[in-house]
């Protein structure tokens, strides 16, 4: 059998450690042949692929990004981009698609499968925001880089007496805000799920200045103000699915609350670096099972499912679970970090 690799969206630590176990197992147990697809859905559409197999995957495990290239191509935005997926898939001999993404690759990877096309998808995303699994991979690494960050910017805000506020991504979901927040002891944690009151954020500020240490606001790039949406800058530019761009909360903002309260604030928006380099060694495990029972699922003709994280096991659950609908923060979830701000 010969079965193509893609990954797709915006690239997240782990991609590598998924393709590396795809091709291990794939290769040595089932006797598999692959051909990689290069960036995202362009690879099949446009016909543009690259050797895969054993020699390629040495030495990508620890690395970031993706061997295999990504981009948010649409294929259902042309008329005829699904003719001409299976039409490529058909010359370059492939049986089989594993689609590596998150809601816009898999959501790809949904429709084919409804229309005949062999696929099966493995969750990724930094943003945490895929149904169907209790995590997806890239998610743990972005949180610690955040963490990790939240804890830096806790000295110099105190040595200056000034307030700090970190921007996250998150673009609809606030996984990773809360997440940072909790681990960091952030001083409040702003997220798109739940508008937030500005008074409040600035009582937040006053009392932690009360208390002689420096407020750390951690905020999510999708967060919106519940008066009305005018904090959050968006570039009006939009991708193939969709999205806009968002930025600039973070700097709006710190000056909002200079404004407010008087006290000096600065904003730091810690944007693609969340995505960038080596996975942690959970990212590594949780990518590794979720490319192990990928090579599986195609063995055994399990078309049309997505890898999930259920407890400490891989399940296989429908793409549509998946995809369907966005796994957000619940209320209650969030309340328990707002035990902990002021
Ligand atoms: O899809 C994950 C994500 O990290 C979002 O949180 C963010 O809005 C987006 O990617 C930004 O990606 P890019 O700059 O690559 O379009």
């Amino acid at each position: 059998m010969r079965v193509g690799v893609l990954t797709g969206g915006g690239d997240c630590p782990g991609l590598n450690a998924v393709i590396r176990a795809v091709v291990r197992k794939g290769v040595r147990q089932h006797g598999f042949e692959f051909l990689g697809y290069r960036d995202g859905w362009k690879g099949p559409l446009e016909g543009l692929t690259m050797p895969l197999g054993i020699e390629q995957c040495r030495g990508i495990l620890p690395r970031g990004g993706t061997i295999l290239g990504s981009s948010r191509t649409n294929p259902f935005k042309l008329e005829d981009g699904v003719q001409q997926i299976t039409d490529n898939l058909a010359r370059d001999g492939v049986d089989a698609l594993i689609a590596i993404g998150g809601e816009d690759t898999l959501g790809v990877a949904t429709k084919l499968a409804d229309l005949g096309v062999k696929v099966v998808g493995v969750p990724k995303t930094i943003d945490n925001d895929l149904s169907g699994t209790d995590f997806t991979f890239g998610f743990d690494t972005a949180v610690n880089i955040a963490t990790d960050a939240i804890d830096r910017l806790h000295t110099t805000a105190e040595s200056h007496h000034r307030v700090l506020v970190v921007e996250v991504m998150g673009r609809h979901a606030g996984w990773i805000a809360l997440h940072a927040g909790i681990a960091g002891g952030a001083s409040a944690v702003l997220i798109p799920e739940q508008p937030f009151d500005i008074e409040a954020v600035c009582r937040h500020v006053e009392a932690r200045f009360e208390s002689e240490y420096a407020p750390i606001i951690v905020v999510s790039e999708g967060a919106v103000p519940r008066e009305g949406g005018d904090m959050t800058l968006v570039s009006g530019e939009k991708d193939d699915f969709g999205h806009v761009r968002l930025g600039g909360i973070g700097d709006r903002l710190a000056s909002e609350i200079e404004h407010r309260t008087g006290k000096e604030a600065r904003a730091v928006v810690l944007g693609h670096v969340q995505r960038g380099g080596t996975p942690t060694a959970f990212d590594r495990w949780l990518a590794t099972r979720f490319g192990l029972q990928a090579a599986d699922a195609v063995a055994e003709g399990d078309f049309g499912t997505m890898m999930a994280l259920r407890g400490t096991r891989i399940e296989r659950v429908p793409l549509a679970e998946g995809t369907g609908e966005l796994k957000v923060v619940s209320p209650e979830e969030y309340a328990e970090a707002e035990v902990f701000f002021g």
